[in-house]
């Protein structure tokens, strides 16, 4: 249930993997958004912790482990402290950035987890799982590779399909290969324990289709409608794995928690070590939990979470889980492995002391209701047009004339015109129609708030020209430059959630002292007489040749992946022809196609084999349109054990030639071919 009035909030932020740099799509969809909502509470004098850490766990950092031939922990200690002081210099104000490899929170994970065992709030099954034999290590997650029955995409991961968003569980994954060694894996009895999610179902209804149906964002209300409305099976929390929390139970010592269980738990454990009196932020009713995350983390922060704390019994709820969708970068998905990124860290380097107009940009541009994108043109215009043009140039014009007419004093006002009047009253009341904005989570409309206060200033400088009117009225100029000092001191302090270093800097250059967001509500934030220092910019214009250094960068990160995409699949190991002929390949007519719902690639293909007319389900809608398939003949395999896919039994398999820029192409057998003769 949402607090209206909470004593305290818990503010936490997704603790992203450390094996890697954060990029724009981390700091748009979690951190920077974050940071303003905790900002502006400070503001409001609110007691408040803002949690963030490294998530130090899970397959994909013993791979990179593997990969550079160093141990997990090197991995996370490099990638911990780079991504922690480059939060910091971006002005992410987290209280405490902790990590899950530290002691207290193996301890606290494992304390958690006995909690629920001794409890019996978890069950123990034991069953076969997917073991590869060369590496003799079973295959949890990432360690697992094979076709996604969603959406027929042939690289999708033991625990998720990358391509289609959907989580998977490892069996059933179509034709699964291990990672490690490459080899089809056999299975192997194990015991695991499992949260029994189906039984929160009920509750999880309650608690989110009912009582946050209007608070939570439809994109995160919409995604747990779906999870609940398909239904909630156990889900196992322990890993055959060896880095990790370890399973504090005799009988599983060569076992560790899923990163997924131990994850979320860092929020706490990060709580623990910030302060001895971290009770009250997670066990007191009257304390409002809220967690910053992207969208792809949104059944473990709305279902699983919820779920081990409520299981645990001690633990409040979060109120609210404000998801926010993907950012893009010049219109193509931000990926690691392309290197299609614009890193956090390089940011730094390459526009020293820019911080603000990073966090401006991707707050204009921030993923809030859809997938959005990041340009650098459009960071060079922001910047220009917005920045400079807008905000700089009014408190610089402001500043600049009162050092030049009233030797750096606030002048007294003649009589205030209703106009100047009508003026004053609005500016009182941007703080609470930009906080209100900030509380809803529409951060971006929020900012826009808060330049709309800017732009007022602006146009009221150009609207009076107190520098031509200085030769003629005098006492004019006065109310004027006072006026305009009244929206600068606002700015100054409305401004601060989101641009914290120009606050930091107008501050200083009005001599302001800090004040509570609610005594900001007034029509004098600067009294006349008050003495102001002296002005320098604060936005410099941003150069084509800084954009243009960016795009190169882009320009070869592209020229790689174009060449990376050219090499071809190395053959595979040689068959006999015994083996070859098992296969009875047959050409065959498209008779009828159409699109499987709510998958993006799969379509349902009926066929005429020439010996029977049959359905196969193939994954090539990104390519091909139902509509043009008709009468298409292709080369099928037909005796293939039949198999389900999105509940359709797929009685064959369509040849397809997987170019290597991912496009598919049929083998098409010459057009007069018969159908269901022999290919061999
Ligand atoms: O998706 C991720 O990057 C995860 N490391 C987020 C974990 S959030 C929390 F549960 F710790
Ligand atoms: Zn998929």
């Amino acid at each position: 249930m949402s607090s209206k009035n909470p004593q305290r909030y818990n503010v936490t932020t997704a603790l992203p993997y450390a094996n890697g740099p954060v990029h724009i799509g981390h700091l748009a969809g979690v951190y920077v958004p974050a940071d303003i909502y905790v900002r502006y509470l400070r503001a409001k004098e609110k007691d408040v912790v803002f949690i963030g850490g490294s998530d130090e766990h899970g397959v994909p950092i013993t791979i990179s482990a593997k990969n550079e031939g160093k141990t997990p922990q090197q991995i996370v200690d490099r990638y911990h402290s780079m991504i922690k002081d480059s939060f910091e210099e971006l002005g992410i104000s987290f209280d405490i950035y902790s990590r899950t490899s530290s002691q207290l929170h193996h301890k606290t994970a494992s304390d958690f987890f006995k909690k629920l065992y001794e409890n019996n709030k978890l069950i123990e099954k034991t069953e076969d799982q997917y073991y590869d034999q060369e590496a003799n290590q079973f295959l949890a997650d990432r360690y697992l590779l094979g076709t996604c029955p969603q959406c027929g995409y042939e690289k999708a991961y033991g625990d998720q399909c990358e391509s289609c968003g959907s989580s998977l569980s490892a069996d059933e994954l179509i034709n699964p290969v291990s990672k490690l060694s490459g080899n089809k894996p056999v299975k192997k009895s194990t015991k695991h324990w499992y949260l029994p999610l189906d039984q929160y179902e009920g509750w999880l209804r309650k608690w989110i289709l009912e009582e946050h149906k209007t608070d939570w964002k439809s994109n995160v209300y919409g995604q747990c409608k779906s999870w609940l409305d398909n239904g909630l099976n156990p889900r196992a929390v322990t890993r055959d794995l060896s880095w990790g929390v370890k399973v504090p139970l005799e009988e599983a010592k060569d076992k560790v928690l899923y990163v997924w269980f131990d994850a979320p738990i860092g929020y706490i454990s990060a709580t623990r070590e910030l302060t001895n009196d971290w009770e009250k932020y997670w066990k007191d009713d009257d304390t409002k939990l809220v967690h910053f995350i992207g969208k792809d983390n949104i059944v473990f922060h709305c279902i699983i979470f919820p779920s081990m704390l409520k299981a645990d019994g001690d633990y409040i709820l979060p109120d609210n889980v404000p998801a926010n969708e993907f950012l893009n970068l010049e219109g193509d998905k931000i990926s690691t492995s392309r290197n299609w990124a614009v890193w956090l860290h390089e940011y730094l380097q390459d526009f020293h002391g820019k911080q603000d107009v990073l966090r401006y940009v991707l707050t204009a541009n921030a993923p809030e209701t859809k997938d959005n994108d990041f340009t650098w043109k459009d960071f060079q215009a922001r910047n220009n047009n917005e920045l400079v043009a807008i905000f700089g140039n009014f408190v610089n014009r402001a500043l600049v004339l009162t050092k030049k007419y009233y030797e750096q004093q606030v002048p007294t006002p003649d009589t205030l015109t209703e106009s100047d009047q009508e003026i004053l009253q609005q500016i009182s009341t941007y703080p609470q129609s930009t906080g209100e904005k900030i509380e809803r989570y529409r951060l971006r409309e929020a900012q826009q708030e808060m330049m709309k206060l800017a732009r007022l200033g602006n146009k009221y400088l150009a609207d009076n020209e107190p520098w031509k009117l200085i030769k003629t009225d005098e006492q004019r100029v006065k109310s004027i430059i006072y006026v305009a000092l009244q929206i600068a001191a606002q700015l100054a302090y409305v401004c601060e959630p989101f641009l914290p270093f120009t606050a930091r800097k107008l501050k200083d250059m009005m001599n302001l002292a800090d004040r509570n967001w609610d005594a900001l509500t007034t029509q004098k934030l600067i009294d006349p007489g008050h003495k102001i220092n002296k002005a320098t910019h604060l936005f410099n214009p941003i150069e084509d040749h800084e954009i243009q250094a960016q795009y190169d960068k882009l320009a070869i990160s592209k020229a790689k992946n174009e060449e990376a995409e050219q090499n071809l699949e190395p053959l595979k190991e040689p068959v006999t022809y015994e083996d070859f002929s098992k296969l009875d390949l047959r050409v065959a007519t498209i008779l009828e196609a159409e699109k499987v719902p709510k998958t993006g690639k799969l379509l349902k293909i009926t066929l005429d084999t020439g010996i029977d007319k049959r359905t196969v389900v193939a994954g090539i809608a990104k390519d091909h349109k139902p509509e043009d398939l008709i009468g298409q003949k292709v080369t099928i395999v037909a005796n293939l054990q039949p198999r389900k896919l999105k509940g359709i039994e797929s009685q064959g398999m369509i040849l397809m030639a997987n170019n290597p820029d991912g496009t598919l192409h049929f083998v098409s057998p010459e057009e007069d071919s018969k159908n269901g003769a022999q290919v061999n």
